[in-house]
C-alpha cells in the first residue's frame, strides 16, 4: 500500500479551513488512491474548534484518511510534511496601514518558514491561502534557504476559476470550452486577468467576447473584486470556493495540468516577462514532472503591458516593506 502523505492546514479551525479539511480527507487534493494524513495547527485559543472539526473528519470515515493530529506548535507541525497549505493570516483591521499588515504576517509567516526548513519532507510543496498571499509567501521562503526556492507559492486559482465563469457566461458557452486564461500579477485587487491568450473553441477570448468595453469596465473589475462583492453579499469573505481552488491549485502541481490548457499560479519569477527575479508573482503555467513551469512566448500589447507591470509594482513595493521591516 502506498505510504500515507503528510498535509499540513494552518488555521485549520477558520472558515477556508473547514471547507477544506473534508475535501483533502476524501482524496480530492492528491488523487483518489493517495492515503493522507492531516497535520492541523492554529492558536491557542483555536485549538478546541480544530478538535471539533477533527471529530467531524472522523465521522465521515474516509477511506484515505489515515490520522489527524492538532498542534499549536509550527515546528510539530511541519515536521515530516509533504504538503503545506498555509491559509491562517492575520487580517487588516480598521485602520491598519499595508506596513502593519505585512509586519503582523510577517510574525506568522517567518516561524512558519523556520519551521518548514526544520523539519518538512524533502519534496515539500507549500501554497499560500492567507493574504496578502504573495508576500507572506515571499517571507516564508525567505526563513526556508534549504528548500528550493520554487517550492513556494501563493494561489491565485480562484481569481482564474472567478474569471473563467465571467467569460463562460459573457459568451454563453461552457467553462470546458475555454483554455489558457491567465492571471497575472499579485492576488489584490490589481491583478490582471488577460483573456488575450485565451482561447475560446478555438479563437482568441477577446475576439470571441469583441467588446472592449465590457473587457475594461465590466470584466476586469469584476474578477479582480469579486472578493469584495462576496463580503458584501454573504458578510464573510469566500471560504468554500478559496478551498476549491486551494485543491486545484495542489492537484495539478502534483497531478499534472491537462495539455494543451494552462492555469495561473503565484511562483517565484525567474525574470519572465520582465517581472523582477524572485517575486512570487502569478503568471500562465503547467505543471510537469511534479513542477510549475511558466509559459514562454507569449506575446503582451501595450493594454496587458501596462496592467501587468502595474501589479508587479505593487507587489515590488511589498517586497520592499518587508525588506525594510527585516522580514526578509
Ligand atoms: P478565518 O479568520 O475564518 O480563519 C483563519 C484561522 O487562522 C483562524 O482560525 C485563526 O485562529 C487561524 N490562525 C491565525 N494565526 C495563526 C497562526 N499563526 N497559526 C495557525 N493558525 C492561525 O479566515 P478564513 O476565511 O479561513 O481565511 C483565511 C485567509 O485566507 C485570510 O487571510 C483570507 O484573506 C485568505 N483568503 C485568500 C484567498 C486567496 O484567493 N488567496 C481567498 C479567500 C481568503
Amino acid at each position: 500500500a502506498q505510504a500515507p502523505v503528510n498535509v499540513t492546514v494552518t488555521g485549520a479551525a477558520g472558515q477556508i479551513g473547514y471547507a477544506l479539511l473534508f475535501r483533502i480527507a476524501s482524496g480530492q487534493l492528491l488523487g483518489a488512491d493517495t492515503p493522507v494524513k492531516l497535520r492541523l495547527l492554529e492558536i491557542p485559543p483555536a485549538v478546541k474548534a480544530a478538535e471539533g472539526t477533527a471529530m467531524e473528519l472522523d465521522d465521515c470515515a474516509f477511506p484515505l484518511l489515515q490520522g489527524i493530529d492538532i498542534f499549536d506548535d509550527a515546528r510539530q507541525a511541519f515536521d515530516g510534511t509533504n504538503v503545506a497549505l498555509l491559509v491562517g493570516a492575520r487580517p487588516r483591521s480598521k485602520g491598519m496601514e499595508r506596513g502593519d499588515l505585512l509586519e503582523a504576517n510577517g510574525g506568522i509567516f517567518k516561524p512558519q518558514g523556520e519551521a518548514i526548513n526544520a523539519g518538512a519532507a524533502d519534496d515539500i510543496r507549500v501554497l499560500v491561502v492567507g493574504n496578502p498571499a504573495n508576500t507572506n509567501a515571499l517571507i516564508a521562503q525567505a526563513h526556508a534557504p534549504d528548500v528550493p526556492a520554487e517550492r513556494f507559492t501563493a494561489m491565485t486559482r480562484l481569481d482564474h476559476n472567478r474569471a473563467l465563469t465571467q467569460l463562460a457566461q459573457k459568451l454563453g458557452v461552457s467553462i470546458t470550452d475555454i483554455k489558457k486564461l491567465t492571471i497575472w500579477g499579485n492576488h489584490s485587487a490589481t491583478q490582471y486577468p488577460d483573456i488575450f491568450h485565451a482561447e475560446v473553441n478555438g479563437t482568441s477570448g477577446a475576439a470571441a467576447v469583441n467588446d472592449d468595453a465590457w473587457l475594461r469596465d465590466d470584466f476586469i473589475p469584476t474578477v479582480a473584486k469579486r472578493g469584495a462583492a462576496i463580503i458584501e453579499a454573504r458578510g464573510a469573505s469566500s471560504a468554500a470556493s478559496a478551498a476549491n481552488a486551494a485543491i486545484d491549485h495542489v492537484y495539478d502541481w502534483v497531478n499534472g495540468t491537462p495539455e494543451g490548457d494552462w492555469t495561473s499560479a503565484a511562483i517565484p519569477s525567474d525574470g519572465s516577462y520582465g517581472v523582477p527575479e524572485g517575486l512570487i508573482s502569478s503568471f500562465p503555467v503547467v505543471s510537469r514532472n511534479g513542477s510549475w513551469e511558466i509559459v514562454q512566448g507569449l506575446e503582451i500589447d501595450a493594454f496587458s503591458r501596462k496592467r501587468i507591470d502595474a501589479s508587479v509594482q505593487e507587489l515590488s513595493e511589498e517586497r520592499d516593506t518587508v525588506r525594510k521591516l527585516g522580514l526578509i
